[in-house]
């Protein structure tokens, strides 16, 4: 099967395109009325990510309103502790909870490394349904949470401001948190290669956690298992003259605008950065690595004319290189206003064609 637009692709690796590509992290989502009512409709977030049919119209909706270059699967990075049994819930309004948690050791020792290709199985049907209704329009990314990311949800027992919980453990128990991330990163890496076997095209691995920790710490605790899940990837040869031979991998940590030296060294083929860092100021960017980012998601709320000047900015920041992903610093927040995405999309494509000659 041929890409019909192929640019996302293509600035992942690295080569000319006409105009900067561009998609949104969490643009499937609750500031879209038509996901509003798909989720009521489905009863609960997870009945929505569990049914294929249903993830798969989610994952499209955005993408028949909007002109992005991408789409990126319907679901959610807490599967995997679901998938270990840890018995995830929503409850409106609220963020992401256990019914079980993680709290010493004995806890780790007894969690079980689930095989994905069956206990996530709808997130893997979910993909190949997706990609049969694409036909080709654009790329399809799967996507993960980080090790550490996923174990800051699973020791906290949801969402946490402080991360008190898993922090105390990495400084009085860290031989503890080595096992859970070991065991963590080997999910990981089998469920993102049952993504690339039923049909991911790319791979985003969210480090949302990883900028609280210290610079130590970030290496010991969440890079170092990202570059672990990077080395079981089947990414394929990237040396093929086909692009689609090869299954791109990008990581974001939010708040990892000081690594991005660390971050590049673990072979990523791209690097996520949130709105803290400056694109002029990345070394590398467009030849050994592509670069996606980095709009301030509040800057949605502004009119017109802040968001073509911010959208110029980011991309004078990153300039005439080829390798830049359009896309925002963080995940689109629920109450933007639909006209202005639509705004901002349009923007991206009209104003960077000045900086591509292909
Ligand atoms: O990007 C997309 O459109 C694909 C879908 C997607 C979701 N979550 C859907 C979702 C993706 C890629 C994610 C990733 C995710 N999930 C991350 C990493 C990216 C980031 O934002 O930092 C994290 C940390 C989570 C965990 C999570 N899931 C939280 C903290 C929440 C609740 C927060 C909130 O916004 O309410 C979720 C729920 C969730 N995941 C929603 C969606 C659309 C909202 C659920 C709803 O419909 O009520």
């Amino acid at each position: 099967m041929t890409i019909i637009n192929d640019r996302y692709l293509r600035a992942l690796h690295c080569l000319p395109v006409d105009y900067t590509p561009i998609w949104m992290m969490r643009q499937a989502g609750r500031y879209l009325p038509e996901y509003r009512q798909l989720r009521a409709l489905a009863g609960n977030f997870m009945t929505l990510c569990q049914t294929p049919e249903l993830a798969c119209e989610a994952t499209l909706q955005p993408l028949r309103r909007f002109d992005l270059d991408a789409a990126i699967i319907f679901s959610d990075i807490l599967t995997i502790p679901d998938a270990m049994g840890l018995g995830l819930y929503f409850e409106s309004g609220e963020g992401p909870k256990f019914e079980r948690k993680i709290t010493n050791l004995n806890d780790i020792k007894s969690l079980p490394i689930p095989d994905p290709v069956e206990s996530l199985s709808y997130v893997m049907d979910a993909i190949s349904l997706t990609r049969k209704e694409l036909a080709g329009r654009v790329p399809l990314i799967g996507f993960s949470g980080s090790p550490w990311t996923l174990a800051t949800y699973m020791i906290e027992g949801g969402s946490s401001k402080t991360f008190t919980k898993i922090k105390k453990m990495l400084y009085s128990d860290p031989a503890a948190l080595h096992m859970l991330l070991d065991k963590l990163a080997k999910t990981i890496a089998l469920y993102l290669n049952a993504q690339i076997a039923a049909g991911a095209q790319s791979i985003m691995i969210f480090d949302t956690w990883g900028g609280v920790l210290s610079h130590q710490a970030y290496k010991e605790f969440s890079l170092y298992y990202m570059q672990q899940i990077l080395s079981m990837l089947h990414q394929g040869d990237k040396n093929s003259d086909n692009i689609l031979d090869y299954i791109p991998v990008t990581l974001f940590t939010k708040g990892g605008g000081l690594w991005l030296e660390e971050i590049k060294q673990t072979g990523c083929d791209a690097i996520g950065v949130d709105w803290t860092v400056n694109l002029s100021k990345i070394t590398g960017r467009g030849k050994q690595i592509a670069v996606q980012g980095n709009l301030d998601p509040s800057i949605l709320y502004a009119d017109k004319q802040v968001i073509d000047k911010n959208v110029l900015q980011v991309l004078d920041e990153f300039g005439s290189h080829n390798g830049h992903i359009f896309n925002l610093g963080h995940g689109i927040d629920q109450n933007t206003p639909i006209e202005n995405v639509q705004y901002f999309i349009d923007s991206v494509h009209q104003q960077s064609k000045r900086f591509h000659y292909a």
